[in-house]
């Protein structure tokens, strides 16, 4: 007999057809009549409730059919007389395949606190929050990829490995294979890199931006999907030192067009969501609105996961310049009451509270801002005419703040050399990517979406370590 997922057991379609089903136990109860097993096997976040009647199933054929536990069961599929359920298994015969001895399994029946189930991570997928949030992960990623291929953009795999950094922060992790302890020295003393398996100093890449730069001036339009590393100490709920960022790039676009690709993108990867995984979104806004309940009155969300959502996909987001912001922030109660712990001024780097107000109390949806003070962004970003700012912009979302930065790219030679120079940036060292400067260069631009930020906000999880199956963090890379 063919294996059923329980998602499609759910639909009745086989309704008093025997089936074959597999998965693992969430719960057993009953009394000496009746036992009721609800298997889950991660296709929804439903269970099926398979019926073992005490005449064929002794106790002693059920013991091991603990929480925990993978099974694999025939039966009757049939209407259910129950509530809760439209349809369940009449078993006709139940196979432990894997125990879960009860004492020592740590996901027990009681809600368990999202900071112990990080610490089993390993197990955590098996319940109800991480499944909905896995699987809303999963729809994002295939949005991802279905949005750019419907619009005919390559997909690019940019390198892991690189000897450059991208945004020229320095927040880098060291690849190598030179011995530790003892590693071969150049004559002043410092580590000889060119004995090292590349040749040369290589890390983690921070972002594929400036491969994916090189590919759009053949392809016109490509995205990269990859991982990517920051060595910043960051114990924040929003940072990873491993995270999935989504690169598109694109020939012959200025700032405007690439504000609006990335609007459209983010509408259509939460419409996609929304469209597959309404269940999962649902079950998580409940939770969301269960926590909301313990809050005081004046801290609780104005609305649900759901309406959240549906406003994004259903509304222009805002657009303000860098500029604009710091006079909206300049004239708000909040800062005249002395609210914001930092300080506001024209040239700052705009700190999480000072995005959180903007899309939070003030315009209460996505804001787009751009044009940048130049000194606090990357060298590659088109220098404006005003010589003060470059053509940036940053996506900042409700509840998230930054989730998307990007740009026009400064494509003029003898400019972005200069700004190369200003930041201490070697010539030699990004030759190739100058060259696309030097042949055929042309107006253009792209933007990173940060994928895990993008999952919080899709499924309303407050920490960035719970919408990644296994987060590396400062000090923590178990698993
Ligand atoms: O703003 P960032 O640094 O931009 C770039 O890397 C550009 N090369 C993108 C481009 O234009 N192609 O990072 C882009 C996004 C941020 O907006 C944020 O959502 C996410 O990546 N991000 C992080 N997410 C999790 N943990 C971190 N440590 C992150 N750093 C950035
Ligand atoms: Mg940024």
């Amino acid at each position: 007999m063919q294996r059923t997922k329980v998602k499609d057991l759910l639909t009745g379609a086989e309704a008093g057809k025997d089936v074959l089903l597999k998965g693992w136990v969430r719960t057993k109860r009953g009394n000496k009549y009746v036992n009721f097993i609800a298997v889950n096997d991660g296709s929804t976040i439903n269970t099926i409730q398979v019926v073992a009647d005490a005449n064929n199933f002794t106790e002693e054929a059920l013991k091991d059919v603990t929480t925990g536990a993978a099974v694999s069961i025939t039966g009757e599929l049939v209407a259910s007389q129950g509530k809760g359920q439209a349809f369940e298994v009449q078993a006709k015969t139940i196979e432990v395949l894997g125990k879960a001895d009860p004492e020592a399994y740590p996901l027990q029946k009681k809600a368990h606190s999202l900071e112990f189930l990080r610490e089993i991570a390993h197990l955590r997928f098996r319940t109800n929050t991480f499944g909905a949030v896995f699987r809303v992960r999963n729809t994002l990623a295939f949005a991802v990829h279905r949005f750019f291929n419907e619009k005919g953009f390559v997909y690019m795999h940019t390198p892991i490995i690189t000897a450059s950094d991208a945004e020229g922060a320095g927040e880098m992790f060291r690849v190598t294979t030179l011995d530790p302890i003892n590693p071969p020295k150049t004559e002043d003393g410092q580590v000889n890199y060119s004995e090292d398996f590349f040749g040369k100093a290589t890390n983690l890449t921070v972002s594929g931006q400036l491969e994916g730069e090189l590919a759009a001036m053949a392809f016109s339009d490509i995205y990269t999907f990859g991982p990517t590393f920051r060595a910043e100490n960051s114990n924040t709920t929003r940072h990873l030192a491993e995270f999935w960022m989504i690169e598109p790039e694109m020939a012959f676009y200025d700032l405007k067009m690439n504000a609006d690709l990335a609007e459209e993108f983010i509408k259509y990867i939460i419409r996609y969501a929304l469209e597959n995984n309404r269940e999962d979104i649902e079950f998580l806004g409940q939770r969301l609105t269960e926590e909301d309940k313990a809050r005081p009155q004046n801290e609780r969300q104005e609305m649900t996961l759901l309406e959240k959502l549906e406003f994004v996909v259903n509304n222009d987001f805002e657009r303000v310049t860098y500029t604009e912001a710091i006079d909206i922030l300049l004239n708000s109660s909040h800062y005249k009451k002395k609210k914001f712990q930092y300080e506001v001024s024209w040239g700052i780097d705009l700190q999480s509270e000072h995005e959180r107000y903007l899309v939070e109390k003030h315009f209460k949806k996505p804001v787009i801002v751009t044009d940048y003070p130049k000194d606090i962004k990357a060298f590659y970003m088109r220098l404006n005419d005003d010589g003060k700012t470059v053509a940036a912009m940053d996506i900042l979302a409700p509840g998230i703040g930054e989730i998307v930065g990007g740009s026009q790219r400064e494509e003029r030679l003898e400019i972005l050399v200069e700004r190369m120079k200003g930041v201490g940036i070697h010539e030699e060292d990004l030759w190739w990517y100058l060259d696309t400067r030097r042949f055929g260069g042309c107006p253009h631009a792209g933007f990173g979406l940060g994928f895990e930020r993008m999952v919080q906000f899709v499924t309303g999880m407050g920490n960035i370590r719970d919408v990644i199956p296994f987060p590396r963090t400062p000090q923590n890379a178990e698993f």
